[in-house]
């Protein structure tokens, strides 16, 4: 694919690129709404990517051709605010981010494209953001460290409007081949945990509704679990974030709290605990308590924290019924995208052929599946 990308920026730019990077998009095994709260994580990167091919071309704006979407568009670079929409909306605004961190760059020309599933909950804005500010930093050795490209991925997903968390642009950046991150997103300390699924693999089922993360309720979540956090400080001023909340802390408060965002707390006190509970179980290979953590992710998700959505509680529920998959759940932020499922090696087809004559049924929509490995994180091709 990076071949198809190099070429392509040959017969529009007339030259070979000077750099080629590539980034991967990412599952998560289990903790999902934690990043933003401070707590843990443990995603993976895997097999897709996005590629850029780049080279520096003397002016003061930017030409770029994305193959996704076999567009062209011109880019100023010193540009003062986000006006476009669509994949250049990340464009301005990662150019903004570099004025304000003060790392000057001239006029590129980029080549950028792969097989990261857009919108379905596989981080293809992560592997665009992460990638590009590393390829950049190549081309123009600007010297930037792989923990600030992170932090200033996750800034231009700030300034267009999605208060996102830092799993995603970690698990991009920094993920090791067939491990997982484990990510304390409080002192941003990781460790690996090699992902052996003995005898397992892992499927995706793509439900196609795609979300626009910033048109979703995602920022409400972490609006009403901060205004939790917010209201307890005044109690217990250890607590400092989400991740320093507990049952007992709660209990004594809850006829204070908003019921709804009490369940959203809730959750996040649950979802931590199973993240630990699922890297305890990875390193005793014990893929059946890995399965059950997930399963019960996917309920709270869908019950206490609220960001599922018909198609994702189907297809969880469908897999939740099935002996061949040890665990089953929604993935990312919600609202759509895909779910992540543990199935049996050898068992991957049928499961997807029952999956999807079962969702045809239900909602007419043809599903897509993805199975992938874990790959590694970004970095020159
Ligand atoms: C999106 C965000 C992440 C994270 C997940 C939910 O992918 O970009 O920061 O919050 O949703 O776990």
């Amino acid at each position: 694919m990076i071949q198809e990308i190099s070429s392509k920026y040959f017969s529009l730019f007339e030259k070979t690129p000077e750099v080629k990077v590539q980034a991967p998009g990412r599952i998560n095994i289990i903790g999902e709404h934690t990043d933003y709260n401070l707590g843990f994580v443990l995603p993976a990167a895997i097999n897709k990517y996005t590629f850029f091919a780049i080279g520096k071309n003397g002016a003061k704006t930017a030409t770029i051709y994305s193959a996704d979407y076999d567009e062209s568009r011109k880019l100023d670079i010193n540009i003062p605010k986000v006006k476009s929409s669509g994949w250049m909306k990340y464009m301005e605004s990662m150019m903004i981010g570099l004025q304000e961190e003060g790392y000057k760059i001239g006029g590129f020309n980029l080549v950028f494209g792969g097989n990261i599933p857009i919108g379905a909950g596989l981080s293809s804005s992560a592997a665009l953001t992460c990638g590009l500010y590393y390829a950049l930093s190549e081309l123009f050795d600007l010297g930037i460290s792989k923990e600030k490209i992170a932090k200033m991925a996750q800034a231009s997903e700030h300034r267009v409007g999605l208060n996102c968390g830092l799993m995603d642009q970690y698990a991009v950046t920094f993920s090791k081949k067939d491990h997982c991150l484990f990510l304390d997103c409080r002192n941003l300390k990781y460790k690996f945990f090699p992902a052996v699924l003995d005898g397992y693999t892992i499927v995706l089922l793509d439900t196609c509704i795609t979300h626009e993360l910033t048109d979703s309720g995602y920022n409400d979540r972490r609006n009403d679990v901060e205004s939790v956090v917010e209201l307890v400080k005044k109690k217990y001023p250890e607590v400092q974030s989400a991740r320093d909340l507990t049952k007992e802390i709660l209990g004594t408060l809850s006829d204070q709290i908003d019921p709804i965002k009490l369940k959203r707390a809730h959750f996040v006190i649950n979802e931590n605990t199973r993240v630990i509970n699922t890297c305890e179980a990875l390193s005793e290979n014990d893929l059946v308590s890995m399965g059950k953590n997930m399963n019960q992710s996917h309920h709270g998700l869908s019950k206490m924290y609220e960001v599922s959505c018909k198609e994702l509680d189907f297809l969880a529920d469908f897999a939740h019924k099935d002996k061949n998959v040890l665990g089953a759940r929604m993935m990312g932020g919600g609202f759509g995208g895909c779910t992540i499922n543990i199935v049996k090696k050898g068992y991957e087809e049928e499961f997807i052929s029952k999956a999807s004559q079962a969702y045809k049924t239900a909602f007419n929509i043809v599903l897509k599946s993805y199975q992938v490995d874990l790959g590694k994180g970004l970095g020159r091709v």
